[in-house]
């Protein structure tokens, strides 16, 4: 870099051999040294990776296609940007290194699907309001890792119908907000909801990101869970899953999205009192999961 901030004529020239440090040495004057760090970092193994697989023009074109098209096809209720990081294990990846466990409840991608504010529900409310599928009940509490119940913390929930789809992929036969609920723990940290077992399903294919898995031969289907975001003060907030224990798919998600501490039975209760006293009718599935949260550091 000379003194007029132009860069140096002979070291700037641009060549294959060299192309990573002539662009890096570009951003010298990002005042952000974060982003400094980010770009020149992403220039270095863009310019590799190009030089790696010889791209020809044709494939650069045909890239530059495949990212144009994912991102037409986003809309506020279509994320295809999320899909392909997802479907890349680039989301599960951002996630394990960002989330220590560290004694709490393990965390997993938050998914295309929150998409719409979840509605405020009553504790034991019911979550399928077209009352098809299976029935659950839902439970679990909250607490901090030394055991202690964590009144007042929000529990927001979405999940696929019994068929395999969010609300948001099918408002013409779904009613609005369905199978999703904002919950807040009682005095002792415990909540509960009704709602049905949901299906796996597979990730939106009729995208970039669909022809992209069967480019590859990859199914694109996600085991059966429901999402959890469980937040409180003076915690760390945890975004996760709640898998179905036997569910297909189980051990080969589109998304990499699976840890085994999340997986629960989801066992059937045969008990006409239960059922009265749950509030659904009998027979009825069951799960319980508790939900541990990490103090924030001090
Ligand atoms: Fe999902």
């Amino acid at each position: 870099m000379n003194t007029d901030g132009e860069m140096d004529t002979v070291a700037a020239r641009f060549s294959a051999e060299h192309s990573e440090e002539v662009v890096a040495a570009s951003f010298a004057n990002t005042s952000d040294p974060r982003l400094h760090r980010i770009l020149t970092s992403l220039v270095g193994h863009l310019h590799a990776f190009v030089k790696d697989v010889e791209l020809t023009d044709e494939e650069w074109a045909a890239a530059i296609r495949f990212l144009t098209e994912t991102g037409a096809m986003c809309s506020p209720v279509r994320q295809e940007f999320i899909l392909l990081s997802d479907v890349l294990g680039v989301s599960m990846l951002v996630e394990t290194l960002n989330h220590d466990t560290d004694g709490g409840t393990e965390s997993t991608v938050e998914g295309p699907f929150h998409v719409v504010d979840s509605p405020p529900r009553e504790l034991g409310a019911d979550i399928a309001l077209d009352g098809k599928g299976e029935p659950c009940l839902v439970t679990g509490a909250v607490t901090g890792t030394d055991g202690s119940p964590v009144p007042g913390a929000t529990v927001d929930v979405w999940q696929a119908n019994a068929d395999g789809f969010y609300d948001v992929q099918q408002p013409e036969l779904q009613p609005e907000r369905n199978l999703r609920g904002l919950f807040t723990t009682d005095d002792e940290g415990r909540f509960r909801f009704r709602t049905i077992v949901p299906r796996y399903y597979p990730i939106p294919t009729d995208g970039p990101v669909g022809r992209l898995l069967e480019a590859t031969g990859r199914h694109p289907n996600r085991p059966a869970h429901i999402h959890f975001d469980v937040r409180a003060g003076n915690y760390r907030s945890v975004t996760t899953h709640l898998f179905v224990a036997g569910t297909p798919y189980i051990d080969s998600d589109a998304v990499f999205g699976v840890k085994d501490s999340l997986v629960r039975d989801f066992p059937v209760v045969d008990d006409p009192e239960r059922a009265a006293a749950a509030e659904l009718p009998n027979p009825f599935r069951t799960v319980h999961f508790d939900v541990v949260l990490r103090e924030n550091p001090t």
